[in-house]
């Protein structure tokens, strides 16, 4: 499988890949993006989006805002069928990769506090907890860790 890069902009009108992010959205995730935010994050200039493909299948994607010298990670998801097989560690490998060429020095995400593999995947990482926000989430109500990655 082969990583992906598109900025709005560089990538041509794609409504099938628009469609395979929704449903990715769905099956990954208690409050999923609504069509809306997607589109808006796929129109944003500042948005770098990391897709994974098995043939036509969308298995994982990774959407990455980028302000240097700081980026956060907006939204990260493997479809259930693909876990535990190293995709987002790979998505995560060509995104710090990215961060590095374009001077990202500082990296921060949201997470909800009781997504053990994520929180164990961002710790692998090197993400370390900066913050915590009270009942961040909806569906369920639940507190973000805010998680900060330096750049060595
Ligand atoms: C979190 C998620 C993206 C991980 O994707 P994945 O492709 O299965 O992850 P990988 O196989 O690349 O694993 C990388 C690391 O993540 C951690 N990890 C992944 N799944 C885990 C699990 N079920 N339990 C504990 N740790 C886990 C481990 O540290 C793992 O490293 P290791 O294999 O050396 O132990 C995936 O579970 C997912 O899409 N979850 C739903 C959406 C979500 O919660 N996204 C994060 C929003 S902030």
């Amino acid at each position: 499988m082969e990583i992906c890069m598109y900025r709005a902009g560089e990538r041509e009108e794609n409504e099938a890949l628009l469609e395979s992010l929704l449903l990715l959205e769905e099956r990954c995730f208690s409050d999923p993006w609504s069509r809306g935010m997607m589109q808006s994050a796929l129109a944003d200039p500042s948005v770098l989006l990391l897709t994974l493909c098995d043939g036509e299948i969308l298995a994982g994607y990774l959407m990455l805002l980028t302000v240097p010298p700081d980026g956060e990670i907006l939204n990260l998801a493997v479809m259930p069928e693909y876990r535990r097989q190293g995709l987002a560690d790979r998505l995560f490998d060509a995104c710090l990769a990215y961060c590095r060429d374009v001077g990202i020095e500082m990296l921060f995400l949201e997470v909800r506090a009781s997504n053990t593999p994520a929180v164990s995947l961002y710790e692998k990482r090197g993400f370390v907890t900066v913050g915590r926000r009270k009942n961040y989430y909806r569906y369920p109500k639940e507190d973000a860790l805010v998680m900060r990655l330096l750049s060595e």
